[in-house]
């Protein structure tokens, strides 16, 4: 089987990006063996520290998040990067081609209960001159590179360059990724989607629509059964989507009208929406394909609709239509 470095020696992607891959999937070899340890390790639990998004930080997120920033720093071929758990963009050094994005410990709420979670990242070109955090404000369409790492039953790397999606699976002996699925392809149709049916009542007209459609399933219109997932990692649930389609949304709510979305464009849906669109599946916020969007800050959030395409469709077509003559829901 292929390794990552023969893998990447048929793509045409630079040294420097081919080079900054290779570091990322180190530490995440690292990060994995860390993650697998959990309590023997001591790094399970929470800290008494909040991150700039008001959630408290595991222990893990702040280990992973180090692990990674000394990595990047060591690697030079990252000028500056932009994580989850930093308030601020971190300025690496003067040199280096690209500018990383990263979320270092994806469904931490899983860490204490055993369950999955990975690390999500995007890889940006870096601009001329000095950086700062408008320089990462560069739509979903430029990144040069995304990809996942799921800490799973098995630890699995997905990545793009822009060549399709292909899926690793690193091997406990060796420590290497070696090739197990060259060419991911989202089925089109699916009769599976995931949600967090909890915040139902606070999601608007289109969402409530669609999903109450779904849940009618044989005798509603759309005359046929689908069955729910959710794993509470968007790693989880996206790499489920890659490997035999769905829909995964999480919609706008209005439970905290502060937050109506959840999920951060940088670190988690950029990285996902490109690898989903690699795929042939499509990815949006139900109005927008999210690659579109131009970033007005690193921690921003946005309403999320991803995976088989025919479905994603349909769900737009739900947004599409008029619901103001309908009564208050
Ligand atoms: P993180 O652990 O990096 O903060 O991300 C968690 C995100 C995402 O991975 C997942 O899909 C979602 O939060 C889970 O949300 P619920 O807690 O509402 O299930
Ligand atoms: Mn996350
Ligand atoms: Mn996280």
């Amino acid at each position: 089987m292929q390794t990552l470095a023969q893998t990447l020696a048929t793509q045409a992607i630079p040294a420097s990006l081919a080079q900054l891959l290779q570091t990322l999937a180190s530490t995440s070899v690292a990060i994995s063996n860390a993650v697998r340890r959990g309590a023997l390790a001591g790094v399970l639990g929470s800290t008494d520290h909040e991150n700039v998004q008001g959630e408290t930080q595991k222990k893990l997120d702040v280990i992973t998040n180090e692990m990674l920033k000394d990595a990047l720093r060591a690697d030079g071929t990252v000028r500056a990067l932009a994580s989850e758990e930093e308030d601020f963009p971190v300025v690496l050094g003067d040199h280096g081609d690209y500018l990383v994005c990263f979320d270092p410990l994806d469904g931490s709420s899983n860490i204490d209960i055993n369950s999955l979670v990975g690390t999500i990242f995007s890889v940006l070109p870096a601009p001329q001159g000095e950086v700062n955090e408008q320089s990462f404000l560069q739509s979903g369409r430029h990144q040069v590179a995304a990809g996942y790492v799921l800490y799973g039953p098995a630890t699995m790397l997905a990545l793009t360059t822009g060549h399709g999606v292909q899926l690793f699976t690193l091997d406990p002996q060796s420590g290497e990724y070696l090739l197990t699925n060259p060419a991911v392809s989202i089925p089109k149709d699916t009769a599976e989607f995931a949600i967090n049916m909890s915040n139902q009542q606070f999601w608007e007209a289109p969402m409530q629509t669609y999903i109450g459609d779904l849940l009618l399933g044989k005798i509603g219109p759309r005359e046929k059964s689908f069955n729910m997932r959710w794993i509470a990692a968007m790693v989880g649930d996206v790499h489920r989507v890659l490997s035999r389609g769905g829909i995964f949304t999480y919609p706008t709510d209005h439970k905290n009208p502060q937050k109506p979305y959840k999920l951060r464009l940088m670190y988690e849906a950029n990285p996902m929406s490109l690898l989903v669109e690699q795929a042939g599946g499509k990815s949006s916020t139900g109005y927008q394909d999210i690659l579109d969007i131009q970033p007005q800050a690193i921690h921003q959030r946005v309403a999320v609709i991803l995976g088989s395409a025919n479905e994603v469709a349909t769900c737009l077509e739900y947004h599409s239509l008029d619901y103001s003559e309908e009564p208050e829901l």
